[in-house]
């Protein structure tokens, strides 16, 4: 495993005979150096490196000592034992893994890695409806603060939504914040979906899909400013030109891409599709990093590298700045005591389910 290397030959090695298709010879030797020096002092300090699956090839193929989605990465945060987390990831995912392991000290490498959706909504938002909805149960996405997380009684992630909101005994469920994940659950459990923000109006797709069952999904008008730029054309366009490519589509894309494509799912679940199944070509609508991580683990497999958008707060996360947050110990994640109890509860009750 590259992430205990502490060799600059045998890392350069390591990260050519994987990314040598990905990553400029000149870039892979630069970077060599630096994860043998995080890689030393990550040791050093008895720390462990999580890196999330939109993090830059070179990066999520050397330092980290365990790589995955959120749900993965929340679950390898409450289990370590280690001194130090340093999550190469964004502030929320920062702060799910103190909820979790708050004995522990958690470093987010740039203080700049935020989230759209996790700006989209404040625990105040979330107060205000559940005075307006009151006694609905509330779920929200792990896409946003922990002061919104302790407003809510369960917690999902891409990965096991639908399982979660299958797990509420109730007719009405608030699901936030994320406009698109609703859209596409309300879609996938036959679910009417409204949002209150548009004066409690049926949308387009509960009325048109055909398929409304039983409940009512309250949703949140937040998006992510990387799935919401991919479109129904994008794929005509690249059906046109490959009839048999394989398109998966992560559920932050619309409900109407969703549908529009084969599969959709967690970012580690898309991996795996990929690496079991055969088709010609795949197109894969996510962050484009997560297209290099899948390249550069499947060289026998014709990726489609159209449209692919690059998360700018998953961006700010560089080796550089992994190895600075070592050196400094910075940027310290801190949640308040009150606060972690409460968003505990919710994201607990989440990792239960599975
Ligand atoms: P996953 O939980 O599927 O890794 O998604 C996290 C995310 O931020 C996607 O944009
Ligand atoms: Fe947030 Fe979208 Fe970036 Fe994921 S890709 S961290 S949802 S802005």
């Amino acid at each position: 495993m590259l992430s205990q290397v502490t060799n600059i030959d045998e890392m350069y090695a390591g990260m050519k005979e994987r990314l040598a298709k990905v990553v400029p010879d000149v870039e892979l030797r630069y970077k060599a150096e630096l994860a043998v020096e995080i890689n030393k002092l990550k040791k050093e300090r008895n720390a462990v490196i999580l890196g999330h699956n939109y993090m830059e090839a070179a990066l999520f193929n050397s330092i980290p000592d365990f790589v995955g989605d959120s749900l993965e990465l929340s679950r390898k945060a409450a289990q370590t034992d280690k001194d130090v987390i340093v999550f190469c990831g964004v502030k929320f995912m920062g702060e799910t893994a103190k909820i979790l392991n708050p004995s522990k000290k958690v470093l987010l490498p740039s203080n700049k890695a935020g989230c759209s959706l996790a700006e989209s909504i404040t625990a105040d938002d979330v107060r205000a409806l559940k005075a307006k909805f009151p006694g609905v149960p509330v779920v929200t996405y792990v896409n946003t603060y922990a002061d919104v997380k302790a407003e809510s009684d369960i917690c999902c992630t891409s990965g096991n939504a639908k399982k979660v909101v299958e797990s509420i005994e109730s007719d009405t469920i608030l699901f936030l914040p994320d406009e698109y994940l609703a859209g596409n659950i309300a879609r996938e459990t036959g679910k009417r979906i409204i949002f209150p923000t548009r004066s409690l109006a049926p949308t387009p797709l509960a009325q048109g899909d055909g398929r409304r069952g039983e409940g009512t999904i309250i949703g949140w008008t937040g998006r992510c400013e990387v799935h919401e730029k991919f479109t129904v054309n994008d794929i005509k366009t690249v059906r046109a030109q490959f009839p048999d490519v394989l398109i998966l589509a992560h559920p932050e894309c619309s409900p109407e891409v969703v549908a529009a494509s084969d599969y959709s799912n967690s970012t580690t679940a898309m991996i795996r599709y990929v690496q079991e199944t055969n088709a010609p070509q795949y197109l894969v609508l996510t962050e484009c990093s997560m297209g290099d991580n899948i390249a550069a683990a499947n060289p026998d497999k014709e990726m489609l590298r159209l449209c692919m958008v690059r998360c700018p707060h998953m961006n700010t996360i560089t080796m550089e700045d992994t190895l600075e947050a070592l050196r400094q110990d910075r940027y310290i994640i801190e949640v308040p005591e009150d606060i972690r109890v409460r968003a505990e509860r919710a994201v607990k009750r989440m990792i239960e389910i599975g």
